[in-house]
C-alpha cells in the first residue's frame, strides 16, 4: 500500500515524494481537487493508503483575506474530509501546519512549544488552525508545524523567499525587507527528512519541525547575499512599512526539542548551515 501525499506540486509535498520514491503516490490539482470532496473520497478509497500525508493547502496568505470561504474550504473543511477517510481506512494521518498559529504574542521571546496555546491571526492562520482541530479527532494523527519553507528546485521554485530575493537583486532593485518578525526559515529537504523519520515512529501527536536558531527576514536576506558573495543594497523595514494585507506573527520561533529527543532523529541543522546546503545544491542544479 502506498503513502499518499497531497500537494505533490508544492514545495514540501514534492520533496516528500522525491525522498519517499516508489513508496509515495503524489496528489495535486487538477486531477485531485480538495474542493471536490466526492472525488477526493473516491480517490483515497481506491488508493487505500497505508498513511496519508496532507501537505496541500491554500497558501496565498494575503489573498486569503479576500477569499476566506475558499481558504477555509481547502485548509479546514477538506482536511476534515481527509481525516474522516483516514479513520474509515484506519490509516495514520499527517497534517502539515504552520508557525502562523502562534500569531498573537508579539512580545514573546521564548520559542513556542507544542503545548502552547495557539493564537492565529488572519484568515490563512485561522484556517490552518481549524485544520489542526479537525485532525485531532483521529487518534492516529501527526500534526507537524513548520515555518518559512524554501528549497524547491525546478519549475515551481520561483515563489519562495530565497528565489524572490535573488531574482529582485539580479534585477538591480534596492531591497526593503522586514526586520521585526522573528522565526526560522526552514529548508524543505530537512523538514521532509524529519517528517519521514517521524512517520516511522508511530509516536502520534504534535511536533515542531524547523531548522535550528531564529532570525528575521532582513537578516535572512543578508545571509543569502553574504553566502552568494553578492553586493546588494538592502534596507531593514518594519512590518507596518511593508504593509502586507494579512497579519504576520512578530515572533513565531518554534521549539523543536520534542522532535530532537527522539533517538536517531536526523538533526535539523542551524538555518545558516541549511541555507548553505541549499545554495550549493541550487548552484549544482543550475550548472554554476
Ligand atoms: N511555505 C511555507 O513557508 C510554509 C510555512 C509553514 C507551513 N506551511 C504549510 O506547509 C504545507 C506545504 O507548504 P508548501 O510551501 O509546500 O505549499 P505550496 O508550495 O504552496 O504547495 C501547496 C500545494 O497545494 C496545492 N493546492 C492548493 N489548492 C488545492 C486544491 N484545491 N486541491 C489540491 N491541491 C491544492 C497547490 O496547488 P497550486 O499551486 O496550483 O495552488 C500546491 O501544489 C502547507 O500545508 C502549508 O500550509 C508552509
Amino acid at each position: 500500500m502506498p503513502i499518499a501525499v497531497t500537494g505533490v506540486k508544492g514545495q514540501l509535498g514534492g520533496e516528500l515524494c522525491r525522498q519517499l520514491g516508489d513508496r509515495a503516490v503524489g496528489l495535486d490539482l487538477p486531477e485531485f481537487d480538495l474542493l471536490d470532496y466526492d472525488r477526493v473520497r473516491k480517490t483515497i478509497r481506491e488508493l487505500r493508503p497505508e498513511l496519508l500525508i496532507h501537505a496541500a493547502a491554500y497558501t496565498a496568505v494575503d489573498k486569503a483575506e479576500d477569499e476566506p470561504e475558499k481558504c477555509f474550504a481547502i485548509n479546514a473543511t477538506a482536511t476534515g474530509v481527509l481525516v474522516d477517510l483516514a479513520r474509515e481506512l484506519d490509516c495514520p494521518f499527517l497534517y502539515v501546519s504552520t508557525d502562523y498559529v502562534f500569531g498573537g504574542e508579539p512580545e514573546r521571546s521564548e520559542p513556542f512549544r507544542e503545548e502552547d496555546v495557539p493564537s492565529p491571526q488572519g484568515v490563512y492562520a485561522r484556517s490552518k488552525y481549524e485544520g489542526e482541530l479537525k485532525t485531532l479527532v483521529w487518534e492516529k494523527h501527526y500534526i507537524v508545524r513548520t515555518c518559512g519553507l524554501y528549497g524547491q528546485l525546478g519549475p515551481h521554485s520561483a515563489g519562495n523567499f530565497v528565489e524572490t530575493m535573488i531574482r529582485l537583486a539580479n534585477e538591480g532593485r534596492p531591497l526593503r525587507v522586514v526586520d521585526d518578525q522573528f522565526c526560522t526559515p526552514s529548508y524543505v529537504v530537512h523538514v521532509a527528512r524529519a517528517i519521514i523519520f517521524l512517520i516511522q515512529t508511530d509516536m502520534y501527536g504534535t511536533f515542531h519541525i524547523v531548522n535550528d536558531g531564529a532570525t528575521t527576514w532582513y537578516r535572512f536576506a543578508r545571509e543569502i547575499f553574504r553566502q552568494l558573495k553578492m553586493d546588494v543594497d538592502i534596507t531593514p523595514i518594519s512590518t507596518e512599512e511593508y504593509g502586507a494585507k494579512a497579519p504576520r506573527p512578530r515572533f513565531s520561533v518554534l521549539d523543536t526539542s520534542k522532535y530532537n529527543r527522539f533517538f536517531g532523529a536526523p538533526p535539523l541543522p542551524h538555518w545558516k548551515e541549511a541555507l548553505a546546503e541549499f545554495l550549493a545544491r541550487r548552484a549544482e542544479f543550475l550548472g554554476h
